[in-house]
């Protein structure tokens, strides 16, 4: 690949390898070409091969030693059993049920939004199981990381190890020493390598020692989180190319303005990534939510036009949330489609039927959808909420207070079923519901106490559920 020369090129998005710099890259980035150098990248990738081609989950010491050599599966241990409970149940939810051993795990999110408290949390959480723990800051010195630790806790257990160090080479050789438990790196920003001259924060300084790191984490068995700042855009800083390096990659996230934090997984191999976690930000440190639904929906009454309740199931809980709409004259020729929380695409398909199936044209309005409170779910049960809202708005017509809206739209305005509508069904009741429009199709359930059920068929159907 590198040939004779020195220096090759790294496209930052997906890693392609070119020997002269372009300006767009096969995949389509541009400008993101960055120059390494070939000897010190050829040794961060020797790393990477050998650790992906063993078996991960054994993250014993043998897994690295001598060539490869296959093994029967059934012999191989499962790393199933050995999780770790983090003593922070909305992590290890978000995580698939603790953290499994030797895994790499990278916590990206904004400065300033929580994720030194959190791992600091976690730490301590670690540590009074007996565990010991590394916290390796390259961002603020022991003092500040002291009067953090002062704020969560009044008594931090003698197992969290400090070291301000942002030399990857000297901290490998720290945990060589030292053995520990659990390894945290905050944050790989910071952190460089002798072996190459670019500046720390840089593409291939974060990607070699990213490299390192997964070489302690799968050759010790230890777990280790990196904490990792993205931009306001909402992406990392620097390489998108270490994700494909590290098992999880969580986000954290909120608004700064609001004391609610969100955690989630884009990536998992040791879980899904459809859970959420849900922290409130105190004086003393992250609280957990087991509440979310009703933290969504504080302050919601509903009787004001454009604004909806509605429900997904999100990982293993119903997750309801509040969901805004707004329809405004166009200024320019082309009318804006905006979307916070809610897929554009699938908005811009719900116009579309509300268009034809509902009488509804909307080519000379902006629209505005807004998932209340920074939740994006994943699946398409918000749909029905979305095209309701998007009408109360236009019409004018606000939507009777206590009602929720859940249900998938097809093309043809028929409304799809959802899944669990049931456990939906018995969330909503808790928070004072008293009726759900829902598919048709998921009507046959008991009906919980104090809920009426209004099946919709079509999209026209349940706008006449709606009066
Ligand atoms: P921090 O964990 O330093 O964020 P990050 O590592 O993501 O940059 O926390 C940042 C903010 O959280 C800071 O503005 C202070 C606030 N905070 C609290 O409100 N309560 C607390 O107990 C702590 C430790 C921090
Ligand atoms: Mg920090």
């Amino acid at each position: 690949m590198a040939g004779k020369k020195d220096t090759i090129f790294v496209c930052a998005e997906c890693g392609y390898e070119s020997p002269k710099w372009m300006g767009q890259c096969i995949c389509g980035a541009w400008n993101s070409f960055y120059e390494e150098r070939a000897q010190a990248r050829s040794k961060a990738g020797a790393g990477k091969a050998s650790g992906g081609g063993t078996v991960r989950r054994g993250g014993a010491d043998g897994a690295f030693s001598g060539p490869g050599r296959p093994v029967p599966l059934r012999t191989v241990a499962s790393g199933q059993a050995d999780r770790i409970d983090t003593n922070i149940g909305e992590l290890n939810r978000v995580l698939g049920g603790g953290i499994a051993k030797g895994t790499l795990t990278l916590i990206a999110g904004e400065p300033g939004i929580g994720k030194s408290t959190l791992i600091l949390q976690a730490a301590i959480g670690l540590a009074r199981q007996e565990l010991t723990v590394l916290y390796v800051s390259g961002e603020e010195s022991g003092e500040q990381i002291r009067m953090r630790a002062d704020r969560v806790t009044n008594d931090i257990p003698g197992r969290v190890l400090m070291l301000a160090e942002t030399n990857i080479d000297a901290i490998a050789d720290t945990v060589a020493e030292l053995h520990p438990d659990f390894l945290i790196i905050d944050s790989i920003q910071t952190m460089y390598t002798d072996e190459i001259t670019s500046a720390a924060g840089g593409v291939s300084q974060i990607r070699v020692c990213t490299d390192v790191l997964m070489h302690i984490g799968k050759q010790r068995g230890i777990p280790v989180f990196i904490v990792a700042h993205i931009t306001k855009a909402g992406e990392l800083a620097g390489p998108k190319i270490i994700e494909h390096l590290v098992d999880c990659v969580l986000s954290f996230s909120g608004d700064k303005s609001r004391d609610l934090r969100l955690l989630t997984a884009s990536k998992n191999r040791f879980g899904t990534t459809s859970e959420i976690g849900a922290f409130e930000m105190r004086e003393n440190g992250l609280a957990e939510i087991t509440d979310l639904s009703g933290a969504l929906l504080d302050g919601f009454s509903g009787q004001t036009e454009g604004t909806i309740a509605t429900a997904a199931y999100e990982g293993t809980r119903p997750l309801l949330m509040e969901l805004q709409a707004l329809t405004a004259h166009t200024n320019a020729g082309f009318p804006a489609r905006t979307s916070l929380g809610a897929d554009r695409a699938r908005l811009g398909m719900i116009l579309a039927v509300l268009e034809k199936k509902a009488g509804l044209n909307l080519s000379s309005f902006d629209v505005y959808v807004n998932v209340v409170g920074g939740v994006r779910p994943e699946g398409t049960s918000i749909d029905l909420a979305a095209a309701l809202a998007v009408w109360s708005s236009a019409k004018g017509i606000a939507i009777p207070a206590g009602t929720i809206a859940i249900g998938e739209i097809g093309l043809a305005g028929e409304i799809r079923g959802v899944r669990h509508a049931d456990r939906i069904a018995a969330e909503a009741v808790k928070l004072g519901f008293t009726r759900l429009i829902l598919p048709e199709k998921n009507i046959k359930m008991k009906t919980p106490q104090g809920l009426r059920l209004c099946g919709a068929a079509t999209l026209q159907e349940a706008i006449a559920a709606l009066l």
